[in-house]
């Protein structure tokens, strides 16, 4: 990697993986691709160059791609979950459309690709305790369609064009420098920021709902890990299971007490978030990225805890003799 565009870059993940990324490669251009109305601002539009990448537009990708000499592209453009389910159609367009366009330029260009998967990529017929690698996946949520989709073209253009197509999937990530946009794990970010501001929080979800979570920092050491891993060594290309931790709102809110014992939680619940949250896996078994590509976790559920609340105390302002930390 050298030059890198990241599509989505004022996004969740892109915002820090393009400062990550311009911090490991200073003598390479890792360049922020926005829409419109997103546009990059502060550090990340002063510390490195950007581009408006709309990936329903493939001569913005190509531009760019010339432009900057991009080696790699990060396909980070998506509607999440919840929010897709408002708007399939365009989901799929940025989703399976924009996915598309972005391999034919790389295709054309000879950039490597990295998109990620989700654990929306499975459904309520894939075991959901300790998911293996290759299973049933068949989901239910125009999201996870898309993403299966993606794995499958992506694993496509590997074979039939050599496109070096690399991925993860995602559990919900957890940060606190760019909020997630309308997915079903939100409410283990939400959860943090009402902890801090003095709130109750209002789950969304109801107590016993597990699902697999991941810390950002870790997150983004996998989207660079795996497209910079030996290629002799990968058996599996599109997607690999990660894992860190696997919680349910009641052991999370339980672990943020210790450091807030004031903190109070009521169950709200969403329908939509629950059928959802419930037809996802509880926990995956990601032995194939451990042994592929030597993934390893470095935050559990108290590490990050600590962190997330440290930092977003700064970040809203509260003194620390507020917080029993
Ligand atoms: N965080 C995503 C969502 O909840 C899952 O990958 O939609």
């Amino acid at each position: 990697m050298k030059n890198v565009l990241i599509i989505g870059a004022t996004g969740q993940i892109g915002t820090e993986l393009t400062m990550k990324l311009r911090g490991m490669y200073p003598n390479g251009d890792i360049v922020a691709g926005y829409i419109k109305g997103a546009e990059p601002k502060g550090v990340l539009a002063e510390s490195g160059p950007s581009a408006e990448v709309d990936i329903t537009n493939p001569n913005q990708i190509a531009d760019a791609v010339e432009k900057y000499k991009v080696d790699t592209i990060y396909n980070l453009a998506a509607l999440l979950s919840a929010v897709a389910e408002s708007r399939p159609q365009l989901a799929w367009k940025i989703g399976v459309g924009g996915l598309y366009n972005t391999l034919e330029v790389a295709r054309e260009k000879n950039c490597a690709v990295f998109t990620p998967s989700s654990i929306g990529s499975f459904g309520p017929e894939t075991p959901h305790d300790m998911t293996p690698q290759d299973t049933i996946q068949r989901p239910q949520t125009i999201y996870g369609v898309t993403k299966v989709t993606g794995e499958m073209l992506s694993d496509y253009y590997a074979r039939r064009f050599g496109v070096d197509t690399r991925s993860v999937r995602f559990p919900g990530l957890i940060s606190y420098v760019a909020p997630p946009g309308g997915g079903t794990t939100d409410y283990a970010v939400d959860i943090y920021y009402s902890a801090i501001k003095g709130e109750t929080f209002k789950c969304p979800l109801h107590a016993g709902t597990f699902m697999d979570m991941m810390y950002m920092p870790d997150a983004l050491r996998a989207a660079v890990e795996i497209m910079e891993a030996d290629p002799s060594r990968l058996v599996h290309r599109n997607s690999f299971n990660i894992a860190s931790m696997s919680f349910d709102p009641e052991i999370i809110y339980n672990k943020i007490k210790e450091y807030v014992p004031d903190f109070k939680m009521e169950y709200v619940p969403d329908p939509l978030r629950q059928a959802i949250a419930d037809s996802w896996p509880n926990s995956l078994d990601d032995t194939c990225a451990r042994e592929e590509w030597d993934w390893k976790p470095e935050y559990d559920l108290d590490k990050m805890t600590r962190d997330m609340l440290s930092h977003l105390r700064v970040k809203l302002g509260v003194a620390e003799a507020e917080m029993a930390l």
